[in-house]
């Protein structure tokens, strides 16, 4: 799969092998019915809170949501709880036979389908929500995923995508504390205190630094009007090994981690209360986050 590192299809050969090869992060549950218990259900669980403001009435409708790039599905899950006939597409069918155990232990249920987003097997309009965490940033022409997304979506219906950029975040900074945690973590690995995380398993994967405005040209360029276009995630995510797929810290500092950065949110509720705390800055963010609605009258 050399196609991948160009980022041409979206790094299908490289995440297939990541998936498989990186099982045990593979098969995390990051979907939390009640208070998250480390730093990425933290994440969804905020994730989703920002995106319920955007769906508005549909949500009551019983629609139909889209994750294309679906992975094990985290935010698909939270859809699927809201009475959304949840769909989740993924090339990887090793990443969605995890997400469909991962539905089946939360007790809900959706649809898998193994495909690529660039041709998507559904008719024209046929979903009110498209929703993706981590998906266009693999694409070099990020703007043949999204043509196809438009396709699908239907009018009134609205796209959120979630990008991961490579690196622009004053969350970045923070970096200095993971490479230290990971020289802890290999002393402790050498003396057989804790199993090892081979730096060479992780596959490299083509990932773009773009903010959100080239999405919301092309996005604009098909007719959307942007609902949002800034930052979220203001907190860094604190890992001995924290590239893709990022691998979760001992329980007692997941928690300790969530219960600090769940300070951090106080605090930035009392400041900004309008918004919702995760929601910032695109330099400040982790993520960049563009809601795009597609008018009625297309
Ligand atoms: C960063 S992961 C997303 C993880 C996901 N948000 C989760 O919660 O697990 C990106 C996913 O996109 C998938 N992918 C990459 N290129 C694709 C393509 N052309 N069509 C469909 N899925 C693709 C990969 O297999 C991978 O599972």
């Amino acid at each position: 799969m050399h196609q991948d590192k160009t980022g041409v299809t979206g790094s299908i050969g490289a995440f297939d092998d990541s998936w498989k090869i990186r099982a045990h992060e593979a098969r995390q549950n990051y979907y939390a019915v009640g208070a998250p218990t480390n730093q990425i259900m933290m994440s969804f669980k905020n994730q989703w809170e920002v995106y319920r403001r955007f769906l508005g009435a549909a949500q009551a409708l019983g629609p139909r949501s889209l994750e294309p790039g679906s992975g094990r599905g985290s935010i698909s899950c939270y859809f699927a709880a809201a009475g959304f006939d949840a769909y989740l597409l993924d090339t990887s069918a090793e990443i969605l036979r995890v997400a469909e155990d991962i539905f089946r232990e939360n007790g809900l249920s959706a649809r898998f389908v193994c495909a690529d987003c660039l041709a998507m097997p559904f008719p024209d309009g046929f979903f009110d929500t498209v929703v993706h965490c981590g998906l266009l940033e693999h694409f070099e022409d990020y703007r043949a995923p999204l043509v196809e997304q438009w396709r699908v979506l239907k009018p009134g219906g609205v796209i959120i995508a979630t990008i991961v950029p490579e690196k622009r975040s004053v969350q970045t900074l923070f970096s200095f504390v993971n490479r230290g945690l990971a020289a802890v973590h290999r002393v402790l690995a050498r003396i057989g205190m804790v199993r090892s995380v081979g730096k060479e398993e992780k596959k490299s994967l083509y990932r773009s630094s773009h903010g959100s405005s080239p999405y919301v040209a092309a996005l604009t360029a098909l007719g959307a009007r942007i609902e949002y276009q800034g930052g979220i995630f203001p907190v860094p995510s604190f890992s001995y090994s924290p590239a893709f797929p990022f691998t979760l810290m001992p329980r007692p500092i997941e928690r300790a981690l969530v219960f600090l950065w769940s300070g951090v949110l106080v605090l930035r509720r009392l400041l900004w209360p309008r918004r919702h705390p995760w929601m910032c800055s695109e330099k400040w963010g982790q993520h960049v986050l563009v809601v795009a609605r597609k008018p009625l009258s297309v």
